[in-house]
């Protein structure tokens, strides 16, 4: 792993409980090794690559949080080896996704998993995310406040876990669109949410404008508290569907972050300006990559009479077996 990339991976690899905290970060040929618990492990965009290498004990009495959770349940052993490896920390929130066999355990796992992570609040995650608003199905186990303050890259997401989506996978890519925006551009987020990507961008980028649409009451009243949280100016929070309060003609860079946001792709060419970028991410499935959501883009914006020049693809993360997260950088006359 290159060194300017190493502290995005460590980051993006902290935050799905990927990373042996025992052994130390070490640098060797001018390349970061960053130690893991497992090699199951996907660098998505990342210059970076998996290898096997002798690593270096931080301290040999030191545990992993796997190891100190594991040795401090009494449970039968077939149901420790079932307890979740990963797990996703957002604030003091933690999500655990559990094997049936631990359900009449649930209480005392959560309690240790939380002591040991340092979560107040431990839920599980028993449906991934659906719907329009992309809501979350998760179960409270263990603490009774779902609220917490998430922190990324020097930015602070306040949300409520239960009610709104938090993807730690796509941390990549939030700090991606932070630094690809330059100094001034109007940026037309289409799908705000809690402000994933405006508010990123707001902070690290120095644009002119974000307008940030969200048509989910909730994730708005976040995004609202985000903007004021984070003390960020000139971002714009629209509340309705984006194909209303997105403005036209106007964007140097135009966000899709919906993985069903195919029918949106008209509205997006009428919201570039004279010419910019539209980033349409997309869950597609691996058979038509790269060309099937690249000739997406291109087929949408052709019929607005815009022209799609330049095209890149890149995985942001496996959305399921067969299936990728991919986001397109379209740049657009
Ligand atoms: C999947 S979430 C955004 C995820 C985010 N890109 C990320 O990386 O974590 C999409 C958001 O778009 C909102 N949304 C869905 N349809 C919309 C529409 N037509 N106009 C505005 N917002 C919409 C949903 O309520 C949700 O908050």
């Amino acid at each position: 792993m290159a060194r300017e990339a190493a502290e995005e991976a460590r980051l993006f690899l902290r935050e799905i409980g990927a990373v042996d905290r025992t052994k130390r970060i070490v640098e060797r040929e001018g390349a970061v090794l960053i130690p893991l618990l497992h090699t199951d492990v996907e660098l998505p965009d990342l210059p970076g690559e998996i290898v096997e290498v002798p690593s270096i004990p931080l301290n040999k009495e030191q545990e992993t949080p796997f190891s100190m959770i594991a040795r401090s349940l009494d449970i039968p052993a077939p149901a420790k080896e079932r307890l979740p490896r990963r797990w996703e920390l957002i604030g003091d929130v933690l999500v655990l996704k559990l094997d049936s066999s631990l359900r009449e355990y649930d209480g005392d796992v959560a309690e240790a998993y939380a002591c040991v992570l340092g979560a107040k609040t431990v839920l599980e995650d028993v449906g991934g995310i659906g719907g329009e608003f992309r809501e979350p199905k998760l179960r409270l186990i263990l603490g009774n406040d779902t609220t917490t303050v998430h922190k990324e890259n020097g930015v602070l997401f306040k949300l409520d876990v239960m009610k709104v989506m938090f993807s730690s996978g796509n941390i990549h890519e939030r700090v991606r669109m932070a630094r690809i925006c330059r100094p001034g551009e109007t940026v037309v987020d289409m799908f705000a949410g809690i402000g994933y990507f405006s508010i990123p961008i707001a902070v690290h980028s120095e644009p002119g404008k974000v307008y940030a649409c969200e048509i989910n009451p909730t994730a708005y009243g976040y995004l609202e508290e985000n903007i004021r949280l984070n003390r960020v100016i000139g971002v714009e929070p629209l509340l309705g569907d984006c194909l209303d309060v997105a403005p036209e003609g106007v964007a140097d860079r135009v966000v899709m972050g919906h993985l069903w946001g195919k029918e949106y792709l008209g509205k997006a060419a009428r919201v570039v300006g004279e010419k910019g970028f539209i980033h349409y991410h997309e869950a597609c499935h691996k058979d038509e990559l790269p060309r099937g959501p690249l000739e997406t883009v291109r087929r949408g914006v052709e019929k607005e009479n815009r022209r799609m020049m330049r095209a890149t693809l890149r995985k942001i993360k496996s959305y399921s077996p067969n299936i990728d997260h991919i986001v397109v950088d379209a740049e657009i006359e």
